[in-house]
């Protein structure tokens, strides 16, 4: 089982700047549960802020300029504070995630004039589909709120952090990710109704155990085929909005309805859209479940289903995930697995009972070693509270 390093031990910036940092900030990574690229849909989508998170540390200089390191092995960056935030490039580009919400904060109020010295740590394993990008987003967004005392909510702090994802960043996500970070709370999943962009929190159901196995296949949003996924669902709405014209959102067509008008679509667009609409339906039976106080034995079952959906219509999965699906859901106290996040690469979520421990753990770990030639990072999570200020 890998260990991690406790985040008390990373704090970077005394060690970079000499002095200690004058406010602190954290974000959890986290689990999309259920609601497999449905947000950009306008869909309703489940998730949970996990118990590893990213920090930033933030104190002042008299340089006029903005510093950026990470513990991560990242370059370090400095900006001239009187200039234009503009997206980096190469080696610089992990500090586009800090730099957009900045960008995004100063449009709504934020002033800085002597300038900043910005340190990141982590203990999220980066490209696992865990939102260490949302993380980080979201540490700055609360940071910079806090410190300014711009008495932004956390809803627009969301709002903020989507922004600079989208359009500094680049990539055309939903608010999953932002919205899972920013709302989490310790024992509880995040529901998010992404049309309404309505957070609500929803108690976990006792004895739920999440287990991550990190298949180590680097998922990069940035340059995978996410945008390609995104643009299909748009066109393919685009094309059923000629015999729906009314339709607004690709995850409120209804079953029937794609059935009637399916044609219209060439077949790989009609096998996105199939699973944009059926991942919709599931999400709200596992909705109705929780309400009606059933437990994971009835949605577990949802969470297979989608990733067979997402394995043979959204072809957003891989051989390794697919795998490591298979081995989980043959396993006793088990009640469910899935790819979580965007997928080609990345992690796959198991729920389990607490019967499920580090031996089947390992055992899962090793037969998938035998085969692929890696072991898989494995790592029991628990929901924990979103981006908050911590104390010094
Ligand atoms: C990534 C994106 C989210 C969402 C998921 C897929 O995590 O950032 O907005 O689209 O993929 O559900």
């Amino acid at each position: 089982m890998p260990v991690f390093v406790p985040l008390e031990t990373m704090s970077v910036y005394k060690e970079v700047y000499g002095n200690a940092p004058e406010l602190i900030s954290s974000a959890p990574g986290r689990v999309e549960v259920i609601g497999n690229h449905v947000d950009y849909n306008g869909g309703l989508v489940i998730g949970a802020a996990i118990n590893r998170r990213v920090r930033l540390e933030l104190g002042t200089n008299t340089s006029g300029l903005l510093r950026l390191i990470s513990g991560l092995d990242a370059r370090p960056v400095e900006l001239p504070l009187r200039k234009t935030l503009l997206p980096l490039k190469g080696q610089e580009r992990w500090a586009n995630y800090l730099l957009g919400v900045i960008k995004k904060l100063q449009e709504l109020g934020l002033c800085l004039e002597s300038g900043i010295n910005l340190a990141v740590s982590s203990e999220l394993p980066s490209g696992a589909g865990l939102s260490s990008s949302a993380a980080l987003e979201m540490a700055t967004a609360v940071a910079f709120n806090e410190w300014a005392q711009l008495g932004l909510d956390t809803k627009t702090l969301v709002q903020v952090a989507r922004w600079a994802e989208n359009e500094f960043v680049g990539v055309p996500c939903g608010i999953l990710d932002q919205g899972v970070v920013g709302f989490g709370q310790a024992n509880h999943l995040v529901a998010i109704d992404c049309r309404k962009e309505d957070f609500h929190a929803i108690p976990l159901p006792p004895d739920t155990c999440f287990w991550i196995f990190n298949s180590g296949k680097k998922h990069s949003l940035v340059d995978s085929f996410y945008a390609d996924r995104f643009g299909e669902c748009q066109e393919a709405l685009s094309l059923l909005r000629g015999a729906m014209p009314g339709s607004s959102h690709l995850a409120l067509v209804t079953p029937s309805q794609l059935e009637e008008f399916q044609d219209r679509l060439p077949k790989t667009l009609a096998r996105r859209a199939r699973h944009v609409v059926e991942e919709q339906g599931r999400v709200e039976s596992f909705m109705q479940a929780l309400e009606n106080g059933e437990g994971w034995d009835v949605t577990g079952p949802l969470l297979s289903a989608s990733h067979a959906s997402s394995r043979d219509l959204f072809e957003n999965s891989i051989e390794e995930l697919d795998y490591l699906v298979e081995s989980l859901i043959a396993c006793p106290g088990v009640y469910g697995a899935r790819l979580t996040g965007g997928g080609f690469g990345g992690a796959v979520l198991a729920v389990t009972s607490p019967s499920f421990a580090e031996p089947e753990g390992r055992a899962i770990s090793h037969s998938y070693q035998k085969r692929f030639g890696h072991a898989p990072q494995v790592i029991r999570l628990s929901p924990d509270e979103g981006a908050r200020t911590d104390p010094i």
